[in-house]
């Protein structure tokens, strides 16, 4: 729960091994649209950003950029995460990068889930595979996920009116998080106290 008058820290993680990524397209089009309601900018970042991963064999001593990614994910205040679809689930790397992650470094943090696939086929990845490890985290999932297949892209965007009103009902379900009323009430009575 955000309680301090600092920006909310809007992350966004997407699990492309390769750009450019449908992916990443979807979790920048889920962040904008955040900025355009919220008015906080979120910042995204895919695993090309972590060059180390795969390559992790100390848990105790991970450095670099990697550290960094790690951090950022741990201390957001909203995460917006996707995959791709590999073999009917998000990708291996994807999996790698949330072992990571401090097991209860993420309870309670809203997230949105998101997903592109081929086609309609692993639409559930979503709520099959995606939910239930936020939900080992003890994270709070937004009850709107967002699952974009080929066919809603168009030009590097998202095009699908039906995938962008999904957009708009996940963002807005972040509302008790990020909404003028919840971030007047957490400021401070008094400053510096
Ligand atoms: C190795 C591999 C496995 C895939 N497996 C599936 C799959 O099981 N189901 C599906 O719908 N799409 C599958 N796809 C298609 C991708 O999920 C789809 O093209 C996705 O949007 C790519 O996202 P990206 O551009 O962010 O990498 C697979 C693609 C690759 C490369």
């Amino acid at each position: 729960m955000m309680s301090d008058q600092r920006k909310p820290s809007i992350v966004g993680i997407s699990g492309n091994i390769k750009r450019p990524s449908k992916t990443r397209v979807l979790i920048e089009t889920v962040l904008g649209r955040i900025h355009e309601t919220y008015g906080i900018e979120g910042a995204p970042y895919d695993l090309l950003d972590a060059p180390e991963l795969g390559a992790v064999w100390d848990l105790s001593n991970i450095k670099g950029r990697l550290a960094d990614l790690i951090a950022a994910i741990e201390n957001a205040d909203v995460l917006v995460i996707g995959s791709p679809v590999y073999k009917g689930s998000y990708t291996g790397l994807f999996k790698h990068l949330f072992d990571l992650v401090g097991y209860d470094r993420l309870a309670g943090t809203p997230v949105i889930l998101t997903a592109t696939g081929g086609g309609e086929r692993h639409a559930l990845v979503v709520e099959h595979q995606l939910r239930p490890l936020f939900g080992f985290f003890a994270a709070h999932t937004m009850g709107t996920a967002i699952y974009v297949s080929d066919a809603d892209f168009a030009d590097g965007q998202v095009t699908s009116q039906a995938a962008l009103k999904r957009v708009d009902c996940a963002v807005a379900e972040l509302r008790p998080w990020l909404g003028e009323a919840h971030l007047a009430s957490s400021r401070p009575a008094t400053a510096g106290s």
